[in-house]
This record gives C-alpha cells, structure tokens and sequence, in this order.
C-alpha cells in the first residue's frame, strides 16, 4: 500500500439502513468485514444519513430508526467483534456532516457530475432529486476520511465513489499545504464469487429492490424459505458441468456455484468437481441444506438482538462516543488548517 508508512492502517466501511439485508450483503460485504478484523482495526458504520438522501429512507421515522437497529444487528450477528471493531450510527458522530460541508467546498461540481449512480438513482427526473443525493459521495469521503481510513471494502459500485474520496483528500492535502494529512484510502475489493447474482435471472445482481421476493435470500429468511427459494431457483437444461470452463455462458449455474464456494469458503473448481455429472436438483438440495446451516444462526442471533432494542441503542452509542473520539480531533486540526475559529 502506498501510503502504509505514513498512516496507520484502519478499515472503514457502511451499509444503509434503506431495506432488508440479502445473501448479497452478507456474502459481498459482511463476511469480508468478518474476516479483515483480523488483520487491521475496523469501523463498521450504518450509514442513516446516506438513507435520506433518496424516498426509500426519507419520511418515514419509525422505520429509519428500526432499519438502523436491524443494519446494526446483522454486522454483529454476521461476526464484526465489538471486543475489536467500532459499530454506530453516523447521524451520532456529528464530525460526518461537518467535515462532508467542508469537502462539498473541495469537490468540484465536474467531479459530482461524473458519477455514475447518481444518474442511474436519479433517473430521467434528475431536477426532482435531492441535493443530498448529488453530494452523496463527499459525505461518503468524509466518512472515511473523519477516520484517516486507509482501507475501504466496498463492492464494485462503489469504486467510483472511492476514487472521489482520494481525489478530496488530495486536493484537501494540496490546497493546505499539508502533503500527508490525509491518507488516500484504497479499495479493498471483495473476491470473484462474491457478487451474488439473482436467483431468477443470472445476469442482475440480487438486489433488494427486486420485485420478485424469490430472486433473493433474506438474511431473516427462515430455513424453509431458504430452502424453498433454492430449489425453485432459475437453471438451464443441461447437465452440472465437469470444470469450471463449464460454466461459462451458464450465469444461473454460476450464480448457484458461486454461492457455494462462498458460503462453503472452498475453491469453486473444487466444488465444481465435487457435482460433476450429478443431477441440478441434488445440487441444489446440497445448496440449501448448507445456506440454511450458515444463514439460520445469523438470523437466530439478529432476533436475540433485536429482541432486547435497548441493548443495540447502548451498543449504537457506546461505539458512536468512541468513534467520535477518533474522528474529533481530526475535525479539530481541519478546522485549523481551514482558518475557523472553533
Ligand atoms: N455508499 C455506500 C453504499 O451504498 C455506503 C457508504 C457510505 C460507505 N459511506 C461509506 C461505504 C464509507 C464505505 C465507506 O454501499
């Protein structure tokens, strides 16, 4: 890593509390963030002011504050350590919109115009959007940033965002004569297999937005829905595949064997080689019976949590005044470099 000597490695990453978490989330994002604890210490953050920013989590007060709780409820159930990783809600930690209205004065309208999810979220009405919405990324950069994060893991969509994030902290750097204030967070892109498909259609990502509640494993999904949603997942006609090689123009049987390997944490060729020349539907049952052992404990352990509300509040807390220690004096020594008396 470039900038390894200079700052010392810390992990930041979100999710919004819009919606039910999927298989997606879990395998895409959370069982990474899971595993990187190890490695370096993490900041795992629900991004409730990012949920505003579109219809989805704006006006509707009860459910943004449970969201929050489930969101919050899924990292600790899916196995971010608090022994180890900082959990809280970042409407808590106020240096996120103060720092974001500073970085909205670094970013250039030319930066903002490129990103491409802006466009896709804002549709062809992009005038009936929110201005949170645009400046969406230079809240994400301050999240990040408020910390000196080094590593960021984020899906593919997100990379865009990220670039963003450097290209603020540089100028930020330059513009204030400070060459190494602020790291220039790198991307820690989650591994093939790890971008869970439909299970209706190979060729879209599981989403929660998707009409079709079959298309996508609920992380609260009860074993039977599981495993109903398994066995009527989209296939093709032809026999399981021999090789890896095999699965190419097949995104449903990738899809499936994808999700395998990730839940099972086995090489795909080795569990191709484990199916080959047996029926789809054995497969599949194999598929289901190993999603319910790995996703019914994660869903246990979110109802125990979210049973007791007042429990995952104290937690929300607890992590937002130590996120808040780490990220003020950062604030502080901005708001210097920026001229404010403060
Ligand atoms: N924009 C991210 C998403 O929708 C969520 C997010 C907000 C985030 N702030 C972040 C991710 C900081 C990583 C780091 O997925």
């Amino acid at each position: 890593m470039s900038d390894a000597p200079k700052h010392k490695h810390l992990v930041f990453s979100g999710m919004q509390p819009t919606n039910t978490l999927h298989l997606g989330n879990y395998l895409g994002a959370l069982k990474n963030w899971v595993k990187i604890q190890n490695d370096m210490p993490c900041i795992y953050c629900v991004v409730d002011m990012h949920a505003i920013t579109q219809d989805v989590g704006y006006g509707r007060p009860a459910e943004l504050a449970q969201a929050t709780r489930e969101v919050a409820a899924a990292y600790i159930a899916a196995g971010v350590d608090l022994k180890k990783s900082l959990v809280f809600n970042q409407a808590r930690v106020p240096a996120h919109a103060e720092l974001a209205w500073i970085f909205n004065c670094v970013a250039r309208l030319g930066w903002l115009d490129r990103m491409t999810q802006f466009k896709e979220k804002s549709g062809k009405h992009k005038e009936r959007a929110s201005v949170g919405l645009y400046t969406y990324p230079t809240l994400m950069a301050a999240d990040i940033l408020a910390y000196k994060a080094t590593h960021v893991p984020v899906g593919e969509d997100q990379k865009q965002h990220l670039e963003l994030s450097r290209d603020i902290a540089q100028k930020f750097n330059n513009d204030f004569s400070v060459p190494d204030f602020f790291p220039l967070p790198e991307p820690v892109i989650t591994g093939p297999g790890t971008r869970v498909m439909s299970l209706r259609d190979g060729a879209k990502k599981m989403s929660k937005s998707d009409d079709s509640d079959y298309s996508r494993i609920n992380l609260t999904d009860d074993a039977d829905a599981i495993a109903q949603k398994i066995r009527k997942a989209k296939t093709d006609p032809a026999p399981l595949p021999d090789s890896e090689k095999g699965l190419e123009g097949r995104p449903e049987a990738e899809n499936l064997f994808n999700i395998y390997a990730a839940l099972a944490d086995e090489p795909r060729a080795r569990v191709v080689a484990q199916f080959a020349g047996q029926q789809f539907s054995g497969f599949k049952n194999a598929l289901a019976e190993l999603a319910v052992a790995k996703l019914t404990p994660i869903a246990a352990e979110m109802r125990r949590l979210l049973a007791d509300p007042g429990e995952i509040d104290r937690v929300l807390a607890d992590g937002a005044m130590r996120a808040g220690a780490i990220a003020g004096p950062v604030l502080a020594e901005v708001k210097r470099l920026v001229g404010f008396l403060h």
